[in-house]
């Protein structure tokens, strides 16, 4: 529980409450008095209406204490049970957390109590890191968290004059239980502030509870480009790419290298879907198309008979996305199958990135395009990646560099408010204005709040994803369908 400073005179509340299958919003104004504090007058109850309350309340902070009482007709306590809720009172630079002796109120409910957001200037920042720990992308989520925690180090643990304090939850990249996952951190935690996630699916349901709870949101990979199109909002801003950055890039490429019938391979969600659009669209512009598209569930890794409808097909080029483990099986089954030899294997530098060492020789000589090339040779990338090896005896990828961006960004923003998240909206425009002095090289935020990057073109040489070229200079996202 954190409260900075008096509180205003008169608090707005939002309480919502659930209990069995029957719930209830009610909306009440607190007015807050020195002590006892509490009395409201809910929403759609008449004010002073006298009614049974369904359940009394402590409300603990700031030295004072009193009885909050909600009245409701449809709610029945039964045995009691108390259930930390977080009460949030906008207007208030604090967050007070009340136990409600209500039976039938349980963790549904906990995560449906509806905070709006209040935050306060001092004390840590809680830093909610929704990533995945397990499953198919469980590398690239701890390498985000080591990048993220990696600058907030370099910054003596402090961001914007304030300590950081974690918040974990492992996403397992399942979108079906996003919404539950986020609202742990929104609603359970209180965090200031979500970074995450990796995948796409989850990550649109992040981006939806970032709007509806207004809580900032900064997503360190996950390329849904309807995040930063017709999803796109002030509190949301990305440290990574548009999943139709890369793929265009190696559209673009591909014509150029005299493609004209190319074949795409990748999973069946969101991120695979968008880096074919963007990589036919690339390449339509040279007039090489797409001849087929395959694809199979995510995180499914079975291959073989997919590759042997490519052996049948002869296609000039094969476009894939994989990322993670699912990639180093992909890359390995296709050499394997021996496609590598006649027909070059393209795609978002995901298919290589963080997995060369479990490739091997599979990926030698492959061609991708990301906006990071490991041997990128300038004092900013050198020094993070001895900074990064010296932290974690291993060596970053571009799922780092991301993570560290986002603290980067973040930091920039809380710099820019002295570290009060209660200025929101300065807060948020300040992070949209940085150039961002990034491992990768230097990036501008766009209105929709993606990078404008440069896209490099990247040869697997060894252990590295090396820089061949700039594939597309400062490539924004088309942003289709953001009104920002
Ligand atoms: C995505 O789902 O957006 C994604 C996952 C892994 C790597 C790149 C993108």
């Amino acid at each position: 529980m954190c409260f900075a400073g008096p509180p205003p005179a008169r608090l707005k509340a939002k309480v919502v409450v659930h209990a069995g299958p029957v719930y209830r919003k009610l909306r009440s104004t607190v007015e807050n008095t020195p002590v006892p504090l509490g009395i409201y007058e809910p929403g759609r109850l008449r004010a002073g209406r006298r009614e049974p309350p369904f359940t009394k309340t402590r409300l603990r902070g700031h030295g004072a204490e009193g009885t909050l009482r909600l009245l409701s007709n449809d709610v029945q306590p039964s045995s009691a049970q108390h259930v930390p809720i977080t009460f949030i009172l906008s207007g208030a630079r604090s967050m007070h957390t009340l136990r409600l002796a209500c039976g039938a109120i349980g963790v549904a409910s906990l995560l449906a109590a509806a905070p709006a957001f209040a935050q306060s200037a001092t004390g840590p920042i809680k830093i909610g890191l929704m990533l995945p720990y397990s499953g198919t992308f469980a590398a690239l989520g701890n390498a985000i968290e080591n990048g993220f925690r990696l600058h907030v180090q370099e910054q003596g643990g402090k961001l914007g004059g304030r300590e950081v304090q974690y918040f974990k939850v492992d996403d397992e990249s399942d979108p079906s239980k996003a919404t539950d996952n986020v609202n742990k951190l929104i609603k359970r935690d209180n965090v200031d502030v979500l970074v995450g996630t990796v995948h796409s699916g989850v990550a649109l349901a992040m981006a939806k509870a970032a709007k509806d709870n207004n809580t900032l949101l900064i997503i360190p990979n996950a390329g849904a480009d309807a995040i930063t199109g017709p999803m796109c909002g002030p509190n949301i801003i990305r440290t990574s790419f548009s999943n139709w950055q890369p793929g265009y890039a190696m559209g673009v490429v591909a014509g150029q290298r005299g493609v004209k019938r190319a074949m795409t391979l990748t999973w069946n969600y969101a991120a695979g879907a968008e880096s074919v659009k963007g990589f036919a669209e690339g390449l339509e512009k040279s007039g090489g198309k797409v001849i087929k598209e395959l694809n199979l569930p995510f995180p499914n890794v079975e291959f073989q008979a997919l590759l042997t409808e490519i052996a049948a097909q002869k296609p000039d080029a094969v476009y894939s996305f994989f990322a993670g483990g699912g990639a180093v099986k992909f890359v390995k089954d296709y050499a394997a199958a021996g496609l590598n030899k006649t027909i070059p294997l393209y795609g978002p530098g995901f298919l290589t990135d963080g997995t060369l060492e479990a490739q091997g020789a599979a990926a030698q000589g492959m061609l991708t395009t990301l906006h990071y090339a490991d041997n990128l040779d300038t004092p900013r990338n050198n020094t993070f990646r001895k900074n990064y090896a010296l932290a974690y005896k291993a060596q970053p990828d571009v799922y780092a560099v991301q993570g560290y961006d986002a603290a980067q960004v973040l930091a920039a923003g809380l710099k820019a408010v002295n570290g009060d998240l209660s200025k929101r909206d300065q807060l948020s425009a300040a992070m949209r204005k940085v150039t961002v002095d990034s491992p990768r090289g230097k990036f501008t935020i766009s209105p929709a709040g993606n990078p404008v990057q440069d896209i490099f073109l990247r040869e697997v040489k060894g252990n590295n994803n090396e820089f061949r070229s700039v594939a597309v200079k400062a490539l924004s996202d088309p942003a289709r369908g953001c009104r920002l």
